[in-house]
C-alpha cells in the first residue's frame, strides 16, 4: 500500500497511488569499483551507431565522471580523414541529438581525448597503425595497456575486424590481466546457429570467453534489470509465481518506427532474427529463470540460459498453430500517412520478410509447465510499447455469483519496460455503495518518482559495465547458442515452406497487427491486454 496513504482519484482506474519515495535510510546500490585508466577504440567510428549512441554515452558518462581517468577514444574506419576533421564530425553529430546538453567547456574538456586512426574494415590486414598508436600512449601516458575495442561495424565484417585486432596483438592480455583487452559485439551475432557457431570460433581465436562481452542492449536498460529485483528482492511475489497462480505471459515490444533506411539488413533479417533472437527471448529469460545462489555474473547467466534450453521447440509441421507473421501495409501513424514496407526504400517490392511476429511458446519444467507465453513485436504499430503483461488465474470460486452478472476480471502484473516506465497491479475492489459492485482498479508504481541516482542509458550501462568487466548483462556464448538453437528450426520452416507468402499476413500500418495473432490466445479465453 502507499507509503503515505495517498489516494488519488485521477482515473477512474486508478484509486491508489504508490509513491516511489525509498524508505529512509534503505537506498541499498552497489558499490562501484574504481575504474582502471584505458583506450576505448571504435571501429566503425564514422558509422550511424557511433554517432547517434557510442559517442553520446561517452560524452555522458565523462560528464558525469563515469569515465576513468586517465582514457583516450581512438575512432577507427574507413575514411580518410585526420584527428582534428573527426573531431568537428562527431561535434556536429551529437549537437542536436536529445540528452546531449553539449556546452563548449564540457566539449573542449572532451575533445583532446578523441583520436582518429584510418583503418579498413573489409581488408585482411592487422592493424598495426592502431596498436602503434596505443604503445605510443600508453608510453607517454599513464594508460597501463588497457583497451576496450567496440565493433560498431555491420556484422559482415566482424571476421575481418576480429582477426585484423587479434593480428595486431590488440587481443592480448598481460599474463596477470593488468593490461586487459575487451571487445563488444553488437547484435545480431550470427543469422542462425552454424553461423552463430562459426563466429564464436573465429572470436575465441583471439579472444577468450572472458574477454568477449555480446550485447543485448534491452538487458541493459533499467526496467530490465529491475525484473530480478522486483523478482527476488521481494518475498511476496517469488511464491507465486508460477504454473500454480499464473494463467499466462505476454510480453510486447512495439515500435512504431518503419524499417527507415536499414532495408538492407532488414530485408535479411526480418523481425524474428532482428527482435525475438535477442531481446524478446531476454526478455522472457528474465522473467521466468530460476533465482541465482548469488548475483554474479555466470550463475546469473547459467539461470537465464537454463530457461532457453528449457524452451520447448516448435512442432514446425505445424507452425502456424504456433506462430504468426505479418508485414505491414500503407497507413497512418500519429496521423502521418507512411507507406508500407514493400514501398520503402530498398525494399524488395515483393517482399516476404516479416515485420511483425506472434509466438506462443512454452518453457518446460516444473515451475511453467502449461503456462503459455505470448510474445509478439512489430514495427509500425500504434505506438511505441514495452510491456510484460502478468495474468493471475481466476478466482476459483465465484462466492458473487448471486449478485454479479459477469465474470470476475483475473488480478494483472503490468510491466512496463518502455516508455512511461511503470509496475502496475489491478485487482478487485468494491465500487461504494449500497449495492454489490466490484471495479477494477490499479496500483501504480511509477520509476521516475525514483528520484535517487543516475539513470544510465542503455549504452552507457553497457560501456561502464564493460569498463567494470562485469558480464552480467551480456550474452555469453552458450546463451547465444541456445537461442539460435531454438529459432533456427523454425526461422527454416518458415523461410522453405511452400505456403510461405500466404502465411504472411498484411496489416495496416499503426495498428496493433494483422488479426489472425489474436486466433493465437483467443480460443482459449484469452485477450490481449488492452494495451
Ligand atoms: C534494435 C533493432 O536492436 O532494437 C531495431 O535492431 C529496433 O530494429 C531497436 O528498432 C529497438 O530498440 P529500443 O531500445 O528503441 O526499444
Amino acid at each position: 500500500m502507499s507509503q503515505d496513504g495517498n489516494q488519488t482519484s485521477e482515473t477512474a482506474e486508478t484509486l491508489i497511488n504508490i509513491s516511489g519515495a525509498p524508505f529512509q535510510g534503505g537506498g541499498s546500490c552497489l558499490i562501484e569499483e574504481p575504474l582502471d585508466p584505458c583506450a576505448i577504440v571504435i571501429m566503425g567510428a564514422c558509422g550511424d551507431l557511433t554517432r547517434r549512441k557510442i559517442i553520446l554515452a561517452l560524452f555522458r558518462l565523462f560528464k558525469s565522471g563515469g569515465l576513468p581517468e586517465p582514457f583516450l577514444v581512438v575512432g577507427a574506419d574507413l575514411n580518410d580523414m585526420t584527428t582534428e576533421v573527426y573531431r568537428d564530425f562527431i561535434k556536429e553529430s551529437i549537437e542536436n541529438l536529445r540528452g546531449a546538453d553539449l556546452t563548449e567547456e564540457d566539449w573542449n574538456a572532451f575533445v583532446s581525448r578523441i583520436h582518429y586512426r584510418v583503418v579498413n574494415p573489409e581488408a585482411d590486414s592487422p592493424y598495426d597503425g592502431v596498436a602503434d598508436f596505443l604503445k605510443r600512449q600508453s608510453d607517454d601516458s599513464q594508460l597501463p595497456g588497457n583497451r576496450l575495442m567496440y565493433l560498431a561495424v555491420p556484422p559482415s565484417q566482424y571476421v575481418n575486424v576480429v582477426r585484423n585486432l587479434g593480428e595486431a596483438g590488440l587481443a592480448r592480455e598481460n599474463e596477470d590481466r593488468a593490461g586487459w583487452s575487451r571487445v563488444i559485439i553488437e547484435k545480431p551475432f550470427g543469422r542462425d546457429l552454424r553461423s552463430a557457431q562459426d563466429l564464436n570460433e573465429h572470436i575465441h581465436d583471439y579472444f577468450q570467453e572472458h574477454q568477449i562481452y555480446r550485447i543485448d542492449h534491452y538487458l541493459a536498460k533499467e526496467t530490465v534489470q529491475n525484473l530480478l529485483m522486483f523478482r527476488f528482492a521481494n518475498a511476496i511475489f517469488e511464491p507465486i509465481w508460477n504454473r500454480r497462480y499464473i494463467d499466462h505471459v505476454q510480453i510486447t515490444v512495439a515500435e512504431t518506427l518503419g524499417v527507415e533506411h536499414r532495408a538492407a539488413f532488414y530485408e535479411q533479417a526480418g523481425i524474428l532474427r532482428d527482435m525475438f533472437q535477442n531481446h524478446i527471448l531476454q526478455l522472457l529469460a528474465m522473467v521466468t529463470m530460476e533465482p541465482p545462489s548469488v548475483f554474479e555474473a555466470d550463475r546469473v547467466r547459467d539461470e537465464r540460459v537454463k530457461v532457453f534450453r528449457s524452451l520447448r521447440p516448435f512442432p514446425v509441421e505445424r507452425i502456424n498453430d504456433h506462430l504468426v507473421l505479418g508485414q505491414y501495409v500503407e497507413g497512418k501513424i500519429n496521423g502521418q500517412r507512411v507507406p508500407g514496407y514493400r514501398a520503402e526504400p530498398g525494399v524488395d517490392p515483393n517482399s516476404l520478410i516479416p515485420t511483425f511476429a506472434m509466438a506462443k511458446v512454452f518453457v518446460d519444467n516444473w515451475r511453467w509447465q502449461g503456462v503459455p507465453f505470448y510474445l509478439r513485436s512489430g514495427k509500425r504499430m500504434v505506438r511505441k510499447l514495452t510491456e510484460i503483461v502478468i495474468q493471475f488465474k481466476r478466482v476459483p470460486y465465484l462466492m458473487f455469483r448471486n449478485v454479479l452478472s459477469e465474470r470476475i476480471h483475473p488480478n494483472l502484473l503490468i510491466l512496463r519496460i518502455q516508455p512511461d516506465e511503470r509496475i502496475t497491479l489491478t485487482f478487485q475492489t468494491k465500487l461504494p455503495g449500497a449495492k454489490v459492485c466490484l471495479q477494477p482498479v490499479t496500483m501504480d508504481f511509477h520509476y521516475s518518482s525514483v528520484k535517487e541516482g543516475t539513470l544510465l542509458d542503455a549504452y552507457e550501462k553497457v560501456i561502464l559495465d564493460c569498463l567494470v568487466g562485469d558480464h552480467t548483462l551480456f550474452v555469453r556464448q552458450d546463451g547465444v547458442e541456445q537461442c539460435w538453437t531454438f529459432l533456427s528450426p523454425i526461422l527454416d520452416a518458415c523461410e522453405t515452406c511452400k505456403d510461405r507468402e500466404q502465411s504472411l499476413h498484411f496489416y495496416e500500418a499503426g495498428t496493433w497487427g494483422p488479426r489472425e495473432a489474436d486466433d493465437l490466445m483467443g480460443h482459449e479465453g484469452r485477450a490481449w491486454h488492452v494495451v
